[in-house]
């Protein structure tokens, strides 16, 4: 379905990531934020009045949905409240952009995705904002045009730290209820979503997992090493932990049958084909995309990254031509699938 005029947009959850998103709303030229809402007024409050000028706040989301003058609203709010959120919008027939992890576990993420083929005539878009950066593209059709040969091994990995301060700050965060996990489904999943999705998916996940750092702190992992079996044959391995020291230190890495690529943080690290010719060239790709000026991940908040500008613009394109959007819930889903195949593995 076609939207005229501007798109009215509501953010729900006024918390940390939202801002970003109040932001990146801003600067679409087809976009007006008519309502934001936070269970805390006082939040709430002051989204609308310090990043969304005009636009009306409340407490209550459901007086969001039952507004025939909101068409979309973006979903800010812990992991536990995505579920429910999410199918009300849909239900009450709103455009949906909710943040990662869509759901806490499997079956709220079905339920999810039964609600999106539901409406059909909705856009229901997962955030995955680094699937929009140019590293990540370009690696994606790399291993898709065989520039590797045939992959056999993707391996990801996350070292950083959340303190006790962090854990305690939020009571969702750490619990199996609201977060869902820790490390792997909050601060490491966008790297495990970028392993999986440029390897071009998995069929299946086991994993151990471990609470090395903040025991009696937290109910979750804040260690992780998860097997994987890729959709097309290969072996995939990621390790993470938010119990190290304050750093925020990743890898991606893939090899085939004729040669692989290694990106530390958001460098090109290593490139060796088999080919020297084909070596060349691919490595002139990935330089192009290095150089366009948007890094893979840099360091402190940064490491968001510059794609949530490019998946909100995204979405809202998606809105106004009644097109798909590039992170569709069932393409997000795939990598949370693989979150909680990995938890369930780990709890075995
Ligand atoms: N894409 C990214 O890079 C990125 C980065 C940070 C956070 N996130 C994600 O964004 C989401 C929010 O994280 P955050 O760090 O902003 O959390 P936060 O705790 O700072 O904010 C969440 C807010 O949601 C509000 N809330 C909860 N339930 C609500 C409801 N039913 N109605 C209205 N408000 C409600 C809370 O009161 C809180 O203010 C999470 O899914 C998180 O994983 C994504």
């Amino acid at each position: 379905m076609k939207s005229k005029g501007k798109v009215r947009v509501a953010v729900i959850g006024c918390g940390v990531i939202s801002e970003l998103h109040l932001r990146c709303y801003a600067h679409n030229p087809h976009v007006k934020v008519v309502a934001v809402c936070d269970l805390l007024p006082e939040r709430a409050k002051r989204a609308a009045e310090e990043r969304a000028p005009g636009a009306r706040w409340t407490t209550d989301a459901a007086e969001i949905f039952a507004d025939p003058g909101v068409d979309a609203v973006s979903i800010c709010t812990d992991h536990a409240s995505h579920r429910p959120l999410a199918c009300a919008a849909l239900a009450a027939g709103k455009h949906v952009l909710c943040e990662k992890s869509l759901a806490v576990n499997a079956a709220d993420l079905r339920r999810m995705l039964d609600a999106a083929d539901a409406h059909p005539e909705l856009v229901a878009a997962g955030v995955f904002q680094h699937r929009f950066e140019p590293l990540p593209r370009v690696l994606r059709a790399l291993v898709e045009e065989g520039a590797f040969g045939r992959l056999l091994t993707a391996t990801g990995s996350l070292y950083t730290l959340r303190d006790a301060e962090y854990f305690r700050r939020d009571a969702w965060r750490g619990t199996r209820k609201s977060e869902g996990g820790s490390v792997l489904i909050n601060q490491s999943i966008h790297y495990f979503d970028l392993m999986l999705w440029i390897a071009g998916g998995a069929a299946s996940a086991r994993a151990y997992s471990a609470n090395l750092g903040h025991e009696g702190l937290i109910e979750t992992e804040d260690t992780i090493a998860v097997s994987l079996r890729l959709r097309d044959g290969g072996l995939g391995s990621f390790v993470a932990t938010n119990a190290g020291i304050k750093q925020w230190k990743s890898a991606l890495e893939f090899q085939g049958t004729a040669g692989g690529v290694e990106i530390r943080d958001d460098r090109l690290a290593w490139l060796s084909l088999a080919d020297k010719a084909a070596e060349k060239r691919v490595r002139a790709r990935i330089d192009r995309a290095l150089s366009s000026g948007e890094r893979l991940f840099a360091k402190g908040k940064a490491y968001y990254g510059p794609g949530h500008q490019a998946q909100i613009d995204d979405f809202i394109k998606a809105i106004r031509t009644g097109g798909r959007p590039f992170v569709t819930f069932a393409d997000a889903a795939q990598s949370d699938a693989m979150v909680f195949a990995a938890y369930a593995s780990a709890a075995r």
